[in-house]
């Protein structure tokens, strides 16, 4: 088992565990944006849709609070081992409460403790010099009970979808659609439709959560369609035409039908 620290967008983060839960995970807490799961290895492979993202936790202390001695100290309780990576890395902080440091102190503690205990080049975000694009990602919380130390297993974040080649005006962030998606209770054969698709951001997010219903996606605006079908080109049947002429039968209609329809 691994403790993981999954990020979720505010108000997710209860059915972010009810998916890990379902997946077979056992989410140890629950609080603001973030879930801790003691997760099975399947996890980085099977990560929860609903999820901004995730990170495997190296390191654990109780918060140490407001003063950088405290932190220092707590640093080198929670991080004492860490997996050799020679290759670059960054680290991004962020705490709640009253402290008498700041969120680059903390990455910049971390960052050389990790460097020192896996032969890595930190790269400190303190003089805004954008790391490389090739680098592993460090994420440290203190969330005012607990000090996480945590890395993402994936080059990007979760909530960028592979998928995603275009948006229109208004897409949808995807771990909010996947969350509707979950909240429309989808089932084997259901006929899903929404009817103002855009680039198609709540049919594919569907279809990933519950590949064996079928979808259909519409929208009036032909660059919303040809986004739809670059993001989705199979599986999902995509067509021109008006919400307000359309009727078919369906079992679950999901949608966000932000903007004019006039
Ligand atoms: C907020 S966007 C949908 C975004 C989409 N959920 C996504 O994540 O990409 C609303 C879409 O409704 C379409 N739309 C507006 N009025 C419509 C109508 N009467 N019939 C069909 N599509 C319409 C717009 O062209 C626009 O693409």
């Amino acid at each position: 088992m691994q403790l993981v620290l999954v990020r979720t967008v505010t108000g997710l983060e209860h059915l972010a565990a009810e998916e890990l839960a379902v997946a077979g995970h056992r989410v140890v807490e629950v609080s603001k944006r973030q879930v801790i799961v003691e997760a099975s290895p399947e996890v980085v492979e099977r990560p929860p849709l609903v999820a901004d993202d995730l990170f495997e936790v190296y390191g654990v202390a109780p918060d140490p609070g407001r003063t950088r001695a405290g932190l220092t100290a707590a640093l080198s309780e929670a991080v004492r081992s860490a997996p050799i990576a020679r290759g670059a890395f960054a680290v991004s902080a962020s705490f709640q409460g009253p402290r008498n440091f700041g969120r680059y102190d903390v990455e910049d503690l971390v960052g050389e403790r990790i460097a020192r205990l896996t032969g890595g080049r930190y790269h400190s975000r303190r003089y805004g010099v954008a790391p490389p694009e090739e680098r592993s990602d460090w994420r440290v919380v203190l969330d005012g009970k607990t000090l996480w130390v945590s890395r993402r297993p994936y080059a990007v974040p979760l909530h960028r979808r592979t998928w995603r080649r275009q948006t229109v005006r208004g897409s949808l962030h995807p771990p909010v659609a996947a969350a509707m998606a979950r909240l429309a209770g989808l089932a084997p054969g259901h006929e899903v439709l929404d009817p103002f698709c855009g680039a198609g951001t709540l049919l594919l997010e569907a279809r990933a959560l519950e590949p064996r219903a079928r979808y259909a996606g519409v929208d009036r605006d032909p660059a919303a369609l040809e986004a739809a079908r670059a993001n989705g080109p199979e599986g999902v049947k995509w067509r021109r035409g008006d919400a307000r002429r359309v009727d078919d039968p369906v079992d679950r209609i999901l949608t966000n039908p932000s903007g004019t329809t006039a």
